[in-house]
Formats: structure tokens, sequence, C-alpha cells
């Protein structure tokens, strides 16, 4: 098969773009007297990855001129706790936007968090609000993973116009939003969408026929070179932690596609790290931004 050359889709320096149009707008923004917005994040239990996340959350915050808060909570915080303290920032008009870091421990029913959350400070949109009003094409805060690969589209004047595009994988959080995003009218959007997932019998002919692939399964190395027709545009979500013991953290971040085999098809590919993990950082960011001009102007 002839190979092509391919382009990296990086995140890292599109986010770092991104980031210093964030931190121009918010010093006008503070030095015409307005507050500096302020995301708090909520983190129970002491997962690595949620570690690792919250922490670039945090310092994302720093740089861009936003205050944070980090509030943490044992594993064996109980859901009324919990509740008590969304209820809380819900109420502070201090808070412009909060996230509660999921997954949250089994004993706690995450579908009730997430209801709770005010949906005007949900910047992860996560509410049933947000999303029903981001699936009808309304204004509203979008959830950061898929957000930020649109924006990473848009920004490589990816062409999505009757594109089809193969979104492998149905989570509430990327999988099903992502979906949406693609099939919206406008640019990046008008694609032609297939969802695949666990249950999907013929996904390998399905991907042939994609122009553009998003991987989101959560399963290392997914997509191998015999899926990828040439010339594919392919946007990898996968970050799952696979034992290595030649790394000093004892683990390498792998995505869901084998992007040695992958990339040399390909026409645009996402890196891990430094793809599409920056965007969903920036996504956020975007939607504190957004949260507290809502509340304050
Ligand atoms: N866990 C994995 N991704 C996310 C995210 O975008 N937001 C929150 N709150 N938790 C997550």
């Amino acid at each position: 098969m002839k190979e092509q050359t391919y382009k990296l889709l990086d995140g890292k320096a599109t986010s770092a773009q991104i980031k210093q149009e964030i931190a121009a707008e918010v010093a006008a923004r503070v030095a015409a007297g307005k507050k500096a917005p302020h995301l708090v994040a909520i983190l129970v239990g002491h997962d690595g990855g949620s570690e690792t996340y919250v922490a670039a959350k945090i310092k994302t915050c720093a740089e861009v001129g936003f205050r944070s808060s980090l509030i943490r909570f044992e594993d064996d915080v109980t859901e009324e706790r919990l509740l008590s303290e969304i209820e809380r920032l819900n109420n502070d008009p201090e808070v412009h936007g909060f996230i509660v870091q999921l997954p949250l421990p089994k004993h706690i029913n995450e579908q009730r968090i997430i209801e709770a959350v005010n949906p005007s400070k949900d910047v992860d949109g996560f509410h049933p609000i947000n999303v029903g009003r981001m699936s009808i094409g309304l204004p509203c805060f979008v959830s950061a993973t898929p957000q930020g690969i649109i924006e990473l589209l848009r920004r490589y004047n990816i062409e999505t116009r009757g594109k089809h595009c193969v979104v492998l994988g149905r989570s509430n959080i990327v999988g099903k939003p992502m979906a949406q995003l693609l099939l919206h009218k406008g640019t990046p959007g008008d694609c032609t969408v297939t969802v695949c997932h666990s249950r999907t019998p013929n996904i390998k002919e399905l991907c042939l026929q994609a122009d553009i692939i998003v991987a989101a399964l959560g399963v290392p190395e997914f997509l191998k070179a015999d899926m990828v027709r040439p010339g594919a545009v392919i946007v990898d979500v996968g970050t799952t932690r696979v034992p290595d013991a030649s790394r000093k953290s004892g683990f390498k971040l792998t995505g869901d596609v084998a992007f040695d085999e992958v990339a040399p098809l390909t026409s645009y590919i996402t890196p891990v790290p430094g793809g599409v993990g920056p965007m969903t950082i920036i996504s956020l960011m975007l939607n504190t931004l957004a949260a507290a001009k809502q509340a304050e102007d």
C-alpha cells in the first residue's frame, strides 16, 4: 500500500496558542476591573489518572490568569456530603464554574452528582440540560474533550463537510457528544456519522469507509493499519496507562491507535500524549471563561 506523508494534529502547540489568547482576554478583563474567572475542582480519593488530570487543570488555570481552588475528599465521603458541597458552590458568587472529577467511588451515584450541579456553572457540560442543548445546537457548555477535538479540526482547517466520520465509542462524555457535534450544520460539522461500540460486529469494514476516525474506546492500540483507508484523518482520544518498567512513572500513556503503523497511512493524526489531552484542558478553560462572562458581564 502506498504510504503518504502525514501531518501531526499538534494539540500541545494549538492549546499553547489558545492559552495565550485566553490569558490576553483575562488580563484585559482584570484591567477593566472585572473578576478573574474562578474554577473549582472537586477531587474524591487518590486515583492516579484523576490526580494528574486535576493537577494539569489547576496548573493551566494559573497560566491563563484564572483563580482556582481544589477541594479534596477521601474516597469514603458520603453522597450527602458531596451534594452539600455542590450546593455551596452553586450558591457562591465567587465561583464561576466547577467540576467534579470522574470517576467517583462506587457508593456514590454519579448521575445524581452531575445533576446537582447548576447548569450555569457546569463547565464540564455533563448536566442533562447542557447535553440536551448541545444535541439541538443551542448555546451551552459542551463536554471538553469533543469540544477540544472540534477546535483542533477547525484550527487545522480539516474539511469535514460531507465526510464520513466513524466515532469509536459511545460514552456520554466523548463518543455521543462527538457524534452530535460532527453531525451539526456548520464548520467543523456537516459529517455523515457512524458510531461504533463494543457490540458493533463490522467495525473494521466501517472504519475502512471513514474519512475521519475518532477513536475513544479506551482500548490501547485498537485501531490498526488494516482498518484505515489511505489519507484518513485520525483523532486518538485514548489515554490508557500501560505498564512500562523502562519508565520512571512505571507506565506509558497509550492511545487507542497503533500510531507507528497507522500514522504513515494518514493525512493527519493526533499523537498521544500531546494531541487531544491538552485540547481537553483548554476547552475547560474556555468554558470557565464563558461562565465568568455570563456571570459578570
Ligand atoms: N474524567 C474523565 N474525563 C473527565 C472530564 O472531562 N471531566 C471530569 N470531571 N472528569 C473526567
